[in-house]
């Protein structure tokens, strides 16, 4: 099964939609990242990585930031031991400085408690920015004073958030936006792409069904030639 990971988009307008705050729809989407993670482990899917606070998501306003990030730390400190329970090993990807002390707190937990677990992998992008992660990933190459010659590919992805994780295979991004927003910039190299018009509260099993359908009939050539043309 493909390591799937989703841009999850659309829970402003979902609420909009409603003449609803937008908080109502970031409460809907928390409850969509529940059936999700169950929906993708019933499926087979044993890495699934989920966007949920941009480097960029700073510039909205302070209480939406915060909701954002009261939602971040009730979702896992409610739902770790069931994670837990099942094998689920947590991690959340992104910058850690500049982050409230709670929410480092809540973070530091969940990545110890499930460190050990192996049966699915749920990464969380949480103040997560592909640039952001690639230059924190130079800087930490110079300062261990690595030899320019001696830095190759290998070696810098596990400078990266995502050390020891496999790349994204399918990138979904919901509610109709065709953009990456800085997700996965290095990791994403050669992911397939889905875009959806459902927005994020909306997105169902039955949607990440077909998208991996859609994946498995793609052809997935890394630059070189389709088997079929190498005779
Ligand atoms: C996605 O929903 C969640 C985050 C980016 C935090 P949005 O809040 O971006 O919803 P729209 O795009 O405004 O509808
Ligand atoms: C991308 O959504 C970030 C997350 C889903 C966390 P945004 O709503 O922030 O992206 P833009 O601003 O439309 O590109
Ligand atoms: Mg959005």
């Amino acid at each position: 099964m493909p390591h799937i990971a989703i841009i999850m988009d659309g829970n402003g307008r979902w609420a909009q939609a409603r003449r609803r705050p937008r908080l109502f729809g970031h409460h809907e989407g928390v409850k969509t990242v529940r059936r999700i993670v169950q929906d993708a482990r019933d499926i087979g899917v044993k890495y699934l990585t989920l966007y949920s606070f941009s480097t960029e998501n700073w510039n909205r306003p302070r209480t939406e930031i915060r909701a954002l990030f009261d939602l971040l730390k009730r979702y896992v400190e409610d739902d770790l031991e069931e994670l837990h329970c099942n094998n689920v090993r947590v991690r959340i990807i992104g910058r850690q400085d500049g982050l409230p002390d709670d929410i480092l707190r809540v973070i530091n937990h969940v990545e110890t408690r499930t460190r050990e677990n192996t049966a699915f992998s749920l990464n969380i992008a949480f103040n997560y920015g592909g640039r952001d992660e690639i230059l924190r990933a130079c800087r930490m190459a110079i300062k261990t004073g690595i030899l320019p010659d001696d830095l190759d590919e290998a070696k810098f992805e596990q400078l990266l958030d995502t050390a020891d994780l496999p790349e994204p295979d399918l990138v979904i991004r919901t509610s109709g936006e065709y953009r990456i927003s800085n997700f996965l910039l290095w990791q994403a190299a050669y992911a397939e792409l889905m875009f959806t018009d459902v927005l994020w509260p909306d997105f169902k099993k039955s949607d990440l069904e077909a998208a991996i359908e859609s994946y498995f009939a793609r052809n997935r050539r890394y630059g070189g030639l389709d088997t079929a043309d190498v005779a």
